[in-house]
């Protein structure tokens, strides 16, 4: 202790420095104090809080975002507690904080890590103008099931672009440094495998066996610790046996050890004390000491840190030495993040982004968030200017606030435009019939189906907004049926029948079964909760005016009971060949056992999914053309270059996204069908044709294999480039030893 205060008056002013001086200065319950997240929301929190803080017994607080709240608890830390500590404030600024854009699980359809990490800047400037700086984000737990309802705060199923793509987030919610103006700490989450939850069912066991773990759940967190994520959530769930908040695998031996991570590692709420629930822990006590033991610095809600800790480090059961390194941690985030000398936050609020900049922004990432999955005889692009009448529809047509989706405690829906605002501003009101419908998504009552008919017949064209209000997915919102819900189908039904063409808008926070509604639809848009610009940003699109270049980040289902179903697949000993779907329509009474072939798939529905992983339609066609790769064969340390001409050869200008695969065919470890390495947008003009390149090296070829470690094994790789994970341009190359 007299060593560190020495030290601190000695050496340069270093956040390390200033934390190990405070540390020094610090007793055991002060220690431990720092540990300790609490909820700051609800009723009269200086009251409910002020004197815990003056004790030094908070750290950090959650879900206060009223400044004069904020100011007051911070005054108290800082003017009245012993050491003058200030308090951390945090918030899950997920996307968006005033200004809400696309859910990330939009914002990846952008593939577009420049745009993701734009949408962190900006919410990060407006969350820390707040008092705020420290946000629970970047999400990037692997999701491959559409019924988990926090699949709406992923960045989809595939670890390279949720690495792309969380890696960006982290920058843009950290910027240059996070002494910077504007600027929270990220926090990497859920440690991990929280996606994997058993039957969609949010908080559910996991069941990851160690080659899977890491090869497909923990790359992304890899990725977000590299460009340099300040913490680390801990996972609710059980993985193997044992709950993520105490599991020293996990946090020891992987995030602490092989990975060197020396930040904050936080549980999730209340997770310290589930270890008791999960039935790792018999009391308190041992939930604390297991959540310490294993690599937890801070305790969310739980109170298990600091009501067990010091009495634990009395009996000798915990160190000194494993507290001090927990509350440095704490401390050295704090002094990095420049609280010791603003701890109000002054800089931060003068730097919050100009308002209708960040507007733009939010329409370009709605733009982009958007997917065409289908458009039947050039059913899109409308001439909005030859329109006589457009019918808008639906009961996600006017819906300022359920357009936001999920993890939108901050958002001003006083912002939001609504597709039905857009486009009376578009065409002007005369030329727009409205009617909802139906009044939820959920609504059964089809009283309204007559005057949405009316309205269909008065006009020349339909637009129909249809989907899930942002409660139907979210945290512990999670569905076991993922079709359109109510009696939108119906509704859909209802409007055909009136002859028009039909377009659909579907806002939802997760793959919905399309199957029904694309047989009854001309054109089908999918927008996510687009947040608040879902208006303007649909009138782009439809109206031509931008075209549609967002590609799906996971792939859509045919049923539910596809699920799991993601291109990054085992080949199986009986990979399905041709894809057939409807066999059992055909199958025989009696039929020998053999009539469809032996292979891994549904007899109902065959073995594809609705829509493959990487796909989106534009209004505009590109061609890829002469794969070629630069040899035939690379030495370890090697490169090798994959080339391919895309050609825009319809009549717009349009963007597509490039999309390279590869495949690892023979390995002591089997390997997926198919990965993505990597990916380019490229902007082409009518008629424009240009050589992409892409660049592998042994690091992209290298998987963690039988001995734990990431290395490439010598042999035959296969390439594929194309416009989805379907692509079947070809190539292939061997690496040598
Ligand atoms: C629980 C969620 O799982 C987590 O993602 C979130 O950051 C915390 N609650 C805090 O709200």
């Amino acid at each position: 202790m007299a060593h560190a205060a020495h030290a601190a008056d000695t050496q340069p002013d270093t956040p390390q420095s200033r934390a190990d001086a405070l540390l020094a200065r610090m007793s055991l319950e002060e220690k431990v104090g720092q540990l300790h997240t609490i909820d700051a929301s609800g009723p009269d929190p200086v009251g409910r809080l002020g004197g815990e803080i003056k004790a030094g017994r908070i750290g950090a607080v959650i879900n206060q975002v009223d400044p004069d709240t904020l100011y007051e608890l911070q005054r108290i830390a800082v003017e009245e507690s012993r050491l003058g500590v200030p308090l951390l404030v945090s918030r899950d600024v997920i996307h968006g904080f005033n200004t809400i854009f696309p859910l990330p699980i939009g914002q990846a359809c952008s593939w577009s890590p420049e745009l993701v990490r734009d949408c962190a800047r900006a919410a990060a400037g407006e969350a820390a103008a707040s008092g705020v700086r420290w946000t629970f984000a970047p999400m990037v737990d692997i999701a491959r099931d559409a019924r988990w309802g926090r699949i709406a705060e992923s960045l989809g199923e595939d670890p390279y672009l949720a690495s792309v793509l969380g890696a960006a987030m982290v920058v843009g919610f950290q910027g240059d440094g996070l002494s910077r103006p504007g600027t929270l700490a990220a926090c990497v989450k859920h440690f991990a495998g929280y996606g994997a939850c058993e039957g969609g069912r949010d908080y559910d066991a996991t069941n990851i066996p160690d080659n899977e773990l890491r090869n497909t759940y923990l790359p992304p967190f890899r990725a977000a610790l590299k460009a340099g994520a300040a913490s680390v959530m801990t996972s609710f769930s059980d993985i193997d046996g044992v709950p993520a908040t105490g599991n020293p695998y996990l946090l020891g031996e992987i995030l602490r050890g092989e990975w060197s991570f020396d930040g904050v590692v936080v549980s999730d709420w209340d997770a310290i004390g589930q270890l008791i629930t999960h039935g790792l822990s018999a009391d308190m006590a041992a939930a604390a000491r297991a959540a310490a033991e294993a690599g937890v610095d801070m305790d969310m809600m739980s109170s298990a840190f600091i009501d067990q800790l010091p009495r634990l480090v009395h009996e000798g059961v915990v160190t000194v030495d494993r507290i001090d390194a927990m509350a440095r941690r704490v401390l050295l985030l704090k002094a990095t993040l420049g609280l010791l000398d603003d701890p109000y936050g002054a800089a931060h609020r003068s730097a919050a982004p100009a308002r209708q900049a960040t507007l733009d922004l939010a329409r370009r990432a709605a733009r982009e968030s958007m997917v065409l999955l289908k458009n039947d005889a050039g059913a899109l692009p409308l001439d909005l200017a030859g329109i006589g009448r457009l019918a808008v529809i639906g009961p996600m047509a006017d819906q300022p606030y359920e357009q936001l989706g999920t993890w939108v405690f901050d958002g001003d829906q006083t912002r939001s435009v609504t597709p039905l605002g857009a486009l009376r501003g578009a065409l002007g009101e005369h030329r727009v019939a409205f009617a909802p419908g139906l009044e939820t998504t959920r609504s059964r009552d089809r009283s309204g189906f007559a005057a949405a008919q009316a309205a269909a017949r008065s006009s020349d064209v339909v637009l129909v907004c249809l989907g899930e209000e942002a409660i139907l997915s979210g945290e512990a919102h999670c569905r076991a049926d993922i079709t359109l819900p109510g009696a939108q189908l119906a509704l859909l039904d209802a409007l055909k029948a009136e002859g028009k063409p039909v377009i659909a808008v579907i806002m939802a926070g997760r793959p919905l079964t399309l199957a029904a509604v694309l047989e009854r639809v001309d054109a089908l848009i999918y927008a996510w909760h687009p947040g608040n610009m879902a208006g303007p940003a649909l009138v782009d699109i439809v109206s031509g005016a931008a075209n549609p270049s967002g590609r799906l980040p996971v792939s859509f289902p045919r049923s539910v009971g596809q699920i799991p179903i993601h291109y990054n697949r085992k080949n199986t000993g009986r990979p399905p060949q041709a894809e057939r779907i409807l066999y059992i329509d055909e199958i025989q009474v009696g039929a020998p056992q053999t009539s469809f072939g032996m292979s891994a798939f549904h007899l109902d529905d065959g073995y594809t999914p609705q829509f493959p992983f990487g796909f989106g339609l534009s209004y505009t066609r590109f061609i890829y053309a002469d794969l070629v790769v630069s040899a035939g064969e690379i030495a370890r340390g090697e490169t090798l270059d994959v080339m391919v001409t895309v050609t825009n050869s319809g009549e717009r200008f349009g963007t597509e996204t490039v999309q390279l695969y590869l495949r690892d065919p023979t390995a002591s470890l089997t390997r997926p069908v198919r990965e993505l390495k990597g990916f380019q947008k490229v902007a082409l003009n009518a008629g424009e044709r240009r050589t992409v390149r892409f660049t592998l090296g042994e690091g992209d070829l290298a998987f963690s294999g039988r001995e734990r470690r990431f290395r490439a094994e010598a042999g035959r790789f296969d390439v594929w480039v194309g416009g989805d994970s379907t692509a079947d341009l070809h190539a292939s190359f061997t690496l040598r030893d």
